[in-house]
């Protein structure tokens, strides 16, 4: 009797076990994201009033609703650019206007992605990845690919890779960073009280001027804070690829870091995108065809890496 019931004991719990090991194995991964890369909206800067705002240089009006709308964006410097195509100015259903998250400069906001200094056949391909999934946005890409067409993802693909890249990220080395949240859009603002804080291994990305790149100004660019010696740390291993850690990423992305054939450009870019990019790579949500060339780079490389990687391209002009 006593040792039947121990034996059900046994049998039960491991039944239970092999359950428990069997729903561990169909979860996914807990996710690493640092919230440094992959902002996530934890506070709010004050409304603003809702009169029309200018930005300096421009003749243009627009109320911040106008600004934020998402199928219609402010276009506050037309001569800087050439006449857009309708889907970077104007969204339909899910496709909101492109314009809106990359301005209509292409450097945009560090929360989506610059746009400029690419091939159209590389932005096509981007725009297909997130289309089929391969490539991972949940927040706003996957739904946007799906509702532009192949003809609308051609014109602004080509619209975008006819843009010429301009500074706007200053990188800067510092031990102490501005105590920031995450706003509206998803963007780093400085803590209204103040304070600063160790920056520890992040990159804390602000704008220039709040008011300007809340308005969508096209010309006020970014700051960001990296770690005391990552700029130096990531040149090495770019240029070497770390003693076999890496791959060194010249010999793909070209000598200077401004893109070869259809492989992207890497110089510039906003440090959080390209930190987020390695991410993605490392546990597969970014997994379309080309990026399979990126599988061997990001293997090895450790949370740190990645800061100085980031922070290294992201200074380059
Ligand atoms: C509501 C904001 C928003 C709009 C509108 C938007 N995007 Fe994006 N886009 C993003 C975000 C966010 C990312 C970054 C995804 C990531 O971090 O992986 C991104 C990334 C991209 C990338 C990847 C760039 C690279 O270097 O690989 C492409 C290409 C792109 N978008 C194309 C478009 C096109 C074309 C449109 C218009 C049809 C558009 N986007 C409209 C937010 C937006
Ligand atoms: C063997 C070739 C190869 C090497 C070496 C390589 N890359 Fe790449 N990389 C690619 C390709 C191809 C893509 C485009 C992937 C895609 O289409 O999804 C890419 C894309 C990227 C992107 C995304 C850019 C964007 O705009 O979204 C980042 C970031 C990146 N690589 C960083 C690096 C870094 C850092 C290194 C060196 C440590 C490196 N790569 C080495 C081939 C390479």
């Amino acid at each position: 009797m006593k040792y039947s019931a121990w034996a059900l004991v046994v049998i039960v719990s491991s039944v239970l076990s092999i359950r428990a090991q069997q729903q561990q194995q169909q979860q996914p991964p807990p996710s690493n994201d640092p919230a440094w890369a992959f902002p996530a909206v934890n506070g709010a800067l004050p409304a603003e009033a809702a009169a029309p705002k200018s930005v300096p240089g421009s003749t243009k009006k627009y109320t911040p609703a106008e600004i934020d709308n998402l199928s219609s964006p402010p276009d506050w410097f037309p001569d800087d650019h050439p006449p857009a195509p309708a889907i970077v100015q104007q969204g339909h259903g899910a496709a909101l206007a492109c314009g809106a998250c990359h301005l209509m400069s292409g450097e945009g906001h560090p929360e989506s992605a610059g746009m400029t200094g690419f091939t159209a056949a590389y932005i096509v391909q981007q725009m297909a990845d997130f289309k089929s999934g391969a490539r991972k946005d949940a927040a706003r890409m996957n739904a946007i690919a799906k509702d532009v067409s192949d003809e609308e993802a051609r014109q602004a693909a080509e619209w975008f890779a006819a843009l010429k890249p301009m500074p706007w990220t200053k990188v800067i080395e510092a031990d102490t960073v501005p105590v920031t949240f995450v706003g509206q859009g998803r963007m780093r603002f400085l803590k209204p009280e103040g304070g600063t804080e160790p920056i520890g291994s992040r990159i804390i990305t602000v704008p220039q001027d709040v008011e300007r790149a809340r308005s969508r100004d096209p010309r006020s660019g970014f700051t960001a804070y990296v770690p005391k010696g990552s700029i130096a740390k990531g040149k090495a291993l770019v240029d070497t690829g770390g003693s076999g850690k890496t791959i060194a990423c010249g010999i793909c992305h070209g000598d200077a870091l401004k893109g070869l054939g259809n492989v992207p450009r890497l110089a510039g870019l906003h440090p959080i995108y390209i930190a987020r990019q390695l991410y993605l790579f490392k546990d597969g949500r970014r997994n379309g065809v080309d990026a399979q060339l990126m599988k061997k780079p990001v293997a090895k490389i450790t949370d740190e890496d990645i800061v100085a990687l980031s922070a290294y391209l992201a200074s380059l002009p």
